[in-house]
């Protein structure tokens, strides 16, 4: 059960492959003057980057490498506190975590995406950075979460992996903060199997996120380039197989995003006035349009209406909560004045007291692990669509008689 682009691999994902098969090079280096040599990632980089008006894009194997690349770029190290939202995938914390920072958790607030006035509460004389996250596809609140970044001096590093394609008042995901970093995996809105990519608009960030995922090496290297590593990196590129797939993909994106639109606004206006139930606060109509998030007036409605559709609150959803992450909690970090960080359960309980409240519905990630086993999918017709809303109202008529 996998996210839209997974519904529309086709005929373009296949010729993309099949030329890279044909051409017999796989590695996304290659002789530049052999014409069979397809470069596949170089182009998967162009069209990223225009796609979302950066200058810049660097295809990695994974949003985990991503998010990597970019905190190594920012040069975010030991001593620096990030602060990130307790609602998301492990991979945002432990991003930071394995950079040598210290992850500092912030609420949520209704639009389930980042707080910007529980960040302010959480910035100290070791906060480097905000990483927000545009969770399901919604843009978090990035005009205050700029202007704050702006008074404190920090650095700005959007986790747009569930959000490819989106943006926010007029720019794209990603190009708001100093870098973004994004995700291919298969649950995304675009997928190549596994994969990510980085975008920026700064020169010197794009050569460091280079570096880092390729061994200290200059972007789109010839040689080895001994002699001209600046930074110590690691293996994250991306091949030509995969960067072929994310190029079709990458073409579709537009069209995957109009399709979950409609469909999300369909299901809408079914549910028009539906008693006991709102939905979550969007912060921007050019928002991925991947879930629905239906708000509940109590927990025990919630649980109630879960129990009849097979699905679970957000609050026990599963992985994408600071509470159900054991590898977290166990966690301690000793701050240089002598304070220890620590993780503990419930320790956000304006996050806790709205994700006991959601269910997620799907429209086009359709994924046990954000809660999402029922709903829709981006193939869905009219009449489907029809049905999910009949039953969603009937559920609540149920419930509240
Ligand atoms: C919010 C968020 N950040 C980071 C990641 C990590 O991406 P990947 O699985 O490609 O490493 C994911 C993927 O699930 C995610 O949802």
């Amino acid at each position: 059960m996998p996210g839209p682009g997974a519904y529309l691999v086709g005929s373009e994902e296949k010729k993309e492959l099949m030329d890279v098969i044909e051409s017999g090079h796989f590695f996304r280096y290659g002789a530049e003057n052999d014409p069979r040599f397809q470069q596949k990632v170089l182009q998967f980089e162009k069209e990223f980057a225009s796609y979302s008006g950066a200058k810049y894009c660097v295809a990695v194997s994974s949003g985990t490498g991503a998010l990597m690349s970019a905190l190594t770029a920012l040069n975010i190290g030991p001593g620096d506190e990030v602060i990130v939202p307790g609602y998301t995938f492990i991979a945002s914390l432990s991003s930071i975590i394995l950079s040598g920072a210290i992850p500092v958790l912030a609420e949520i607030n209704e639009s389930l995406t980042i707080d910007p006035d529980d960040i302010v509460k959480k910035i100290t004389k070791r906060t480097r950075a905000i990483m927000p996250v545009h969770m399901l596809g919604n843009p978090s609140e990035m005009d205050k979460i700029m202007e704050i970044a702006r008074q404190y001096n920090l650095v700005v590093i959007e986790d747009c992996c569930q959000a490819a394609g989106a943006s926010y008042k007029g720019k794209k995901l990603g190009t708001i903060g100093h870098m973004g970093a994004f995700s291919l995996n298969n649950f995304k809105t675009i997928t190549s199997g596994d994969g990510g990519m980085v975008v920026t608009n700064d020169e010197l960030l794009y050569e460091r996120a280079f570096a880092f995922h390729d061994q200290g090496h200059k972007p789109n290297r010839t040689g080895v380039e001994i002699g001209n590593r600046s930074i110590i990196g690691m293996n994250m590129r991306m091949n030509e197989l995969t960067g072929a797939v994310a190029l079709a993909q990458t073409r579709k994106l537009d069209q995957i995003l109009e399709t979950l639109r409609n469909k999300k606004n369909k299901l809408k206006s079914e549910l028009k006035s539906t008693m006991g139930v709102t939905f979550r606060r969007i912060n921007d109509p050019f928002e991925c349009a991947t879930l629905l998030t239906l708000l509940f007036d109590n927990k025990e409605t919630a649980e109630k209406f879960g129990q009849k559709v097979g699905a679970k609150t957000l609050a026990h959803s599963g992985w994408h909560v600071y509470n159900n992450m054991e590898q977290l909690l166990n966690l301690k970090f000793d701050l240089d004045d002598g304070e220890i960080m620590e993780y503990r359960k419930h320790m956000l309980p304006q996050t806790d007291s709205i994700l006991e409240r959601a269910i997620n519905i799907s429209i086009g990630v359709v994924d046990n692990g954000l809660g999402a086993g029922y709903g829709i999918n981006i193939r869905s017709t009219d009449e489907e669509i029809a049905v999910v809303g009949a039953n969603i109202k009937e559920i609540m008529k149920e419930i509240l008689s």
